[in-house]
């Protein structure tokens, strides 16, 4: 849904809920562990919604540099046909398959883009924070980026040396550079990390930048002259600007810095940056830099996830399952996808995903504890009440108990999910209450009431049915942000469109209000939510 959502921030100035994910490279095509970024910020930035907050998100593609380059001469066309094709046949339609609704889309070949990156190094070169010097010392073309010697590994023979991520020798770079005083903002950062202690999350990821600053920073070579994809330096356009210069700036270029001062004032800081472990330092260290260096404010938390894991290597695409999201996804669901990653992987820990794990949680949390609920509650009143949901008149102890639970549900997973970005811990406290739901109509055994005719088990049985339909109201407007489809699927089914209005329209305060689901609406029995999953494809 890229660039289109008319959700987004509406008003004056009221500051915004602004979520960013890194912008990817486009050299290849998006594997897993770019999805599980991108739905995480999916995830969060439509809690937020959900709360009534106005809201931005932002993905966007990296498309200058020399891995770029390198690939559209490997594939024979320009850099431009290049990144071009990857994000309109790859990246924007895998988004759009996985239901990620960005508000923007920003592209590092875009003008909107370039001309501000040109005016805020020039703002930077005119202010004395560029000089010019040179440089030599190893560089890894598939991190793009500058490394110490003591950062990587022994490769085949003596000269030979390995970038530890890649494991693909680096290359010895001799150049005429441009840079910035990074070195100059050791102290300010320290200090600035002092003042804010959640600037950096989770702790292990701010500890490991604060005992990289504390050593003495070194300054940053800022512009390459052996190639020319990228953008020109304005006051010497034989360079043009380090990749990770250039890219990092998408967060303010994007939000209107230089060209729409209202907007800016809006979205910036940025509330969060994802980012991946591996470009902690990128957006921890050197951003921050930047930003002081220009005089704007930094963004209030970088949050680091883990890696989706492979064979104990981070999954890139050169060591790939052979698994494309896409893969998952024509066999598990969209929905299912998106939830899997987040309810299994605690946040900012390192993961793997095994197909094993995907059925059993398929299996047991989604089909069996949600979808079975979900059937056998809209089966109940189609059966004793003619799909008409009843009034609760009888309610007592283990209702309460119920709406307790739910209270508590709501506000475990809007701090988790809302504030802490423990997406697991958010969608367990979620699942608790659904399975406290289905321990509700074990207990009371509505089939068993339904044989009594008498005015008081028909009251009976109308509290029950009521109850466990309106948890499922409240479930699907929870469950919402995570797996959109198939919460609207659930809300049809409940008939609460009629009385509530759009799902979309429900917040996340509100699914803590009980007794909103009005009596006498339709409930039908709808698709089946987690249809029992095909055999898995053989690989
Ligand atoms: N272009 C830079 C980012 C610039 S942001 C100003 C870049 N791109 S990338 O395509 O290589 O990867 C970006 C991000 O993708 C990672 O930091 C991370 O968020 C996500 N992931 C890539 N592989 C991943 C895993 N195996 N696991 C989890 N996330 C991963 O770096």
């Amino acid at each position: 849904m890229a660039a289109t959502a008319d959700h987004s921030t509406t008003g004056a100035s009221a500051p915004a809920y602004y979520v960013s994910t890194p912008i990817y490279y486009v050299n290849d095509r998006p594997h897993l562990g770019h999805a599980y970024t991108t739905v995480a910020g999916d995830v969060l930035t439509r809690w937020h919604r959900q709360r009534g907050e106005k809201v931005w998100y932002l993905t966007g593609t990296d498309e200058h540099g020399q891995k770029i380059m390198r690939t559209a001469e490997a594939n024979g066309v320009t850099p431009q046909e290049w990144c071009d094709k990857l994000v309109e046949e790859a990246w924007k339609p895998l988004w759009e398959h996985l239901e990620i609704a960005n508000d923007d889309f920003i592209r590092t070949t875009q003008q909107r883009h370039t001309d501000r990156v040109q005016e805020f190094v020039q703002d930077l070169y005119d202010k004395g924070e560029i000089y010019k010097g040179g440089y030599s010392g190893p560089y890894c073309v598939g991190c793009e980026e500058f490394k110490l010697p003591a950062e990587l590994l022994d490769g085949a023979t003596a000269d030979e040396k390995l970038c530890a991520v890649h494991k693909r020798p680096v290359e010895w770079l001799e150049e005429e550079n441009y840079f910035f005083r990074l070195s100059a903002y050791g102290p300010k950062l320290l200090e600035f990390y002092a003042a804010n202690p959640d600037f950096i999350q989770p702790a292990s990821a701010r500890n490991e930048v604060l005992r990289f600053v504390e050593q003495d920073l070194k300054d940053l070579s800022i512009s390459r002259s052996t190639f020319n994809w990228g953008v020109p330096l304005p006051w010497d356009e034989k360079h043009v600007l380090y990749v990770w210069v250039d890219a990092l700036q998408n967060y303010i270029t994007a939000a209107g810095y230089g060209s729409d001062p209202e907007r800016f004032a809006e979205l910036w800081p940025a509330s969060v940056h994802l980012v991946g472990k591996d470009i902690l330092r990128f957006h921890a260290v050197i951003w921050p830099a930047m930003l002081m260096a220009a005089g704007l404010p930094l963004p209030k938390r970088v949050v680091a996830n883990g890696w989706l894991m492979v064979g104990g290597e981070k999954m890139s695409k050169s060591n790939l399952t052979g698994i494309a999201p896409t893969d998952l996804t024509s066999h598990f669901g969209v929905d299912a996808y998106r939830y899997y990653f987040l309810r299994a992987i605690p946040f900012g820990t390192d993961g793997s995903f095994s197909w094993e794990d995907f059925t059993a949680r398929y299996t047991s949390e989604l089909a069996n504890d949600f979808g079975n609920l979900a059937s056998r509650v809209a089966a109940m009143v189609g059966k004793y009440f003619d799909g008409v949901l009843p009034a609760a008149t009888a309610s007592g102890e283990a209702e309460k108990a119920v709406q307790d639970g739910l209270a508590a549900a709501v506000a475990a997973a809007d701090r988790k999910i809302g504030e802490d970005l423990d997406f697991a811990g958010g969608l367990a406290a979620i699942f608790e209450f659904v399975k406290q739901v289905n321990g509700y109509i074990s207990d009371q055994e509505p089939w068993k009431v339904a044989k009594d005719d008498s005015a008081e088990g028909r009251a009976r049985l109308a509290t029950i049915l009521y109850t466990a339909a309106e948890s499922l109201r409240a479930t699907a407007v929870l469950l919402n942000p995570v797996m959109p489809s198939t919460a609207e699927k659930l809300w049809a089914s409940l008939g609460a469109e009629a009385g509530l209005g759009a799902l979309a329209a429900q917040t996340v305060a509100g699914a803590a209000d009980w007794g909103r689901l009005p009596a006498g609406a339709t409930v039908t029995k709808g698709a089946i939510l987690f249809p029992r999953l095909e055999e898995k494809p053989a690989s």
